[in-house]
């Protein structure tokens, strides 16, 4: 029966067949197992309303291996012509060279970052981004992904910080567990490293991992992580 009914079975924190309506078919990196942990990220985009990207850093230029319908439609852009292309396409003439550095030195160095700056949809609009992006680790450590999620925000600081004050507040109502899991997704680990890390069995990982997300309300790890990253939620502080 199994892998005759692949992409049927329910698996905990998301239920894509409910979503199918409001979900991109998220291509898959032919190297994808069905089931695996990769599959289950990249069924995160496709689960979240928020304009999201996965890309490939062990790949030529860091390109874009799977986006979702809401980066489509903040970008204009349609799925085959933005993967394997890297995510500088958006940038453009008056694109702060500010921003583009914070986003190379923290792919560079592997961590969570967040950076507004203006980029440009594919009819030349210019609008301004506040870009996530995280790591991800594979399953023998080092980077196998990027998560990267763009938000359409105004000219002035102000909803950035009123983003930053709700984000905190609702990463402040989960339980201390919860957040030291978060921190730990942000970072960029997978369940069996984080209950290395936490002493605790990586089926209890998943359950807090689940207990999060209901408590915060929405269907997909991107978007946790991006709620903690503007939080500034960090492994260190997360007790
Ligand atoms: C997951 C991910 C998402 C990114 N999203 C954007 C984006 O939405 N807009 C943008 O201008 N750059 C984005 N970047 C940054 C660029 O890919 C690139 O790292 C940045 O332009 C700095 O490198 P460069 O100076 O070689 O262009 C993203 C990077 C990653 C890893």
């Amino acid at each position: 029966m199994r892998g005759s009914d692949r992409g049927s079975a329910p698996r905990p924190g998301f239920n894509l067949a409910e979503r199918a309506e409001s979900l991109y078919p998220v291509t898959m990196d032919s190297a994808v197992q069905s089931g695996s942990a990769d599959e289950e990220l990249f069924a995160s985009i496709a689960a979240t309303p928020i304009a999201s990207v996965i890309t490939d850093p062990r790949r030529p230029d860091n390109p874009i291996v799977a986006v979702n319908r809401a980066f489509c439609e903040l970008t204009g852009y349609r799925e085959e012509e933005i993967v394997g292309r890297n995510c500088r396409f958006l940038a453009g003439p008056d694109t702060e060279p500010e921003a583009r550095a914070l986003l190379r030195d923290a792919v560079r160095d592997g961590r969570p970052t967040l950076a507004r700056m203006l980029n440009y949809r594919k009819d030349g609009s210019a609008f301004r981004n506040a870009v996530m992006i995280a790591p991800v680790f594979g399953p023998a450590g080092g980077i196998a992904y990027f998560i990267g999620s763009q938000m359409e925000t105004g000219e002035g600081e102000v909803d950035l910080e009123a983003r930053r004050r709700e984000a905190a507040g609702r990463v402040a109502a989960l339980t201390p567990r919860q957040r030291q899991v978060l921190a730990h997704m942000i970072a960029g680990y997978r369940n069996k490293q984080t209950a290395g890390f936490l002493g605790i069995d990586e089926k209890t990982v998943k359950m807090h991992r689940a207990a999060l997300l209901t408590k915060l309300g929405i269907a997909s790890s991107a978007e946790a992580i991006r709620i903690g990253v503007e939080a500034g939620l960090e492994i260190s502080g997360a007790g």
